[in-house]
């Protein structure tokens, strides 16, 4: 899983660890902002331990907790709705990494996992498809232990739209649709909403919530490097990154710890 192919040195600098797997793999199995950057980015304010257990909710391919497996020896239950447990499981063994990533096939409010079972919880490029209800946190913290903490990055605004879409976001990206899809997207909220919505349960206690630096350079570097090896599996982001130049677009963090 060495990389083959040279990422800048800001991309190396920042994420030393992503930095040692193959862009190929990652591109095989990308489903979003890169995943290693944006698990490696969490655990600088994330304290994880060897030997602890780990739930990767949303880990869709699973190769974000392969890397939490891989570079802080922890256990985790990779958790996916839309990519079989099968699949994961065979790129899990294919890491070598069977003995301490295993692969669940579950729904998000469906969660077949004792309460209080994780030492730690993460979910990247994923929260926002189930997690914006404002009943959602009571239901799923309850699988993390007191004291735990919850860390989130997501697609965010750095501004909400309130109003009318803007027209920079509304353009057709490539296959058509434009990058504001009127579904997805509107699960797409400021560091602010975000913590309301978290804080305002009182079952957890913020610790960070920022957009993290550079979010949408990250996210467009990332859609460059798909692009320029020819990757077309799903639409390209990077004209509607570009024209929003971090207007609205980025990538949100959370690390909140239970209380
Ligand atoms: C954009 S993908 C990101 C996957 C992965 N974390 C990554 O960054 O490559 C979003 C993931 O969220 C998962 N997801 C969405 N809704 C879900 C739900 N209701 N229950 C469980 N997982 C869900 C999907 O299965 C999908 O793999």
């Amino acid at each position: 899983m060495k990389q083959r192919h040279k990422t800048n040195e800001h991309i190396r600098s920042r994420f030393p660890l992503s930095s040692k797997y193959d862009i190929d793999w990652m591109i095989e199995n990308d489903m979003g902002p890169n995943a290693l950057w944006l698990t490696e980015e969490l655990c600088k304010s994330m304290i994880l331990k060897p030997g602890m257990r780990v739930l990767d909710m949303g880990c869709g391919r699973a190769i974000s907790s392969i890397f939490l497996a891989k570079e802080f020896s922890v256990q985790v239950w990779a958790t996916d709705l839309w990519i079989k447990a099968s699949d994961n499981w065979k790129r899990i063994k294919e890491s070598g990494m069977e003995g301490s990533v295993f692969p669940i096939h579950a729904e998000a409010h469906n969660l077949p996992f004792a309460e209080e079972f994780f030492d730690a919880i993460l979910s990247i490029d994923s929260y926002h498809y189930y997690g914006t209800s404002d009943m959602y946190l009571r239901y799923f913290i309850k699988y993390l232990k007191p004291s735990g903490y919850l860390g989130i990055i997501v697609p965010g605004l750095m501004k909400e739209i309130t109003g009318k879409v803007p027209d920079h976001l509304l353009k057709p990206r490539g296959g058509g649709n434009p990058f504001w899809d009127n579904s997805e997207c509107w699960s797409f909220h400021t560091p602010a909403w975000w913590k309301h919505h978290l804080s305002k349960t009182t079952l957890v206690d913020i610790k960070v919530l920022d957009p993290i630096t550079d979010g949408w350079k990250l996210w467009l570097y990332w859609e460059e490097i798909k692009n320029r090896k020819g990757f077309t599996k799903y639409p390209d982001e990077s004209k509607a990154l570009r024209n929003d130049k971090g207007r609205y677009l980025g990538l949100v963090r959370v690390l909140a710890q239970k209380k």
